[in-house]
């Protein structure tokens, strides 16, 4: 009884714990989904049949924005990702214990599950189809460049990019516990090492270059 006792008052302390931390996260967070969604439309109204130019002329405008808390894309920092059963490919412009912001897409088409996040997700397309869809929704929503796909967290869906579909990404929330559903598949599945320390490394060195300035 008494080791009863003690497990629930340790669970009560870090629910307590939890949502004391949830309801001040924000506070750390310094992209604005509103925001990106606008450099993301104009960068696609200046190049919607040229990727490569839409790509720099987004993370130009982004840099303008936001200075040095987005990084450049260089061309050797792309790495794949499957997670929920799908495949895409990334690199990251900014990650912190609190926020990603990448460009996550893939010239073939992938689907899969979303996930289940302590973070919320928003999902700016910047070049063909994404189709979404919730338990119960019997009509799949469908996303165009420019649209965002809001996700909220502790939510799961079920997504789709149609060939040649890429977006830029904005995770907001607890970013350190959404590497295991991340990296789940490397083990299970693909075995792909090279992709296991690109994960790691990439994100490890963004988010400790962040924290380096101020940024968590
Ligand atoms: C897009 O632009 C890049 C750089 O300006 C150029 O090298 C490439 O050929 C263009 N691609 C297409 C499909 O027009």
């Amino acid at each position: 009884m008494r080791l009863f006792a003690r497990a629930a008052a340790i669970i009560a302390a870090l629910a307590a714990f939890y949502s004391f931390a949830n309801h001040h996260i924000h506070k750390l967070y310094i992209f604005d989904p509103a925001t990106l969604q606008r450099i993301s439309r104009d960068a696609i109204a200046q190049h919607p049949d040229n990727m490569t130019q839409l790509l720099d002329t987004l993370v130009l405008s982004l840099r303008n924005e936001y200075g040095p808390h987005v990084s450049s894309i260089r061309g050797d920092e792309w790495f794949v990702n499957n997670a929920g059963g799908a495949m895409g490919s990334m690199t990251i412009l900014h990650a912190s214990l609190s926020e990603y912001l990448i460009i996550f897409g893939s010239p073939v088409g992938t689907e899969g599950h979303t996930g289940w996040h302590f973070a919320e997700d928003f999902f700016t397309i910047l070049r063909g189809e994404q189709w979404a869809s919730s338990p119960g929704e019997l009509e799949r929503k469908i996303y165009r460049p420019g649209d965002q796909n809001f996700h909220c967290r502790y939510k799961v869906g079920q997504y789709r990019l149609l060939e040649d579909t890429w977006a830029l990404e904005l995770a907001q929330g607890w970013i350190p516990t959404m590497m295991a559903f991340g990296l789940w598949d490397i083990f299970t599945s693909t075995l792909d090492l090279e992709t296991l320390w690109r994960t790691c490394y990439f994100t490890g060195r963004h988010m400790l270059f962040s924290a380096l300035k101020g940024k968590f």
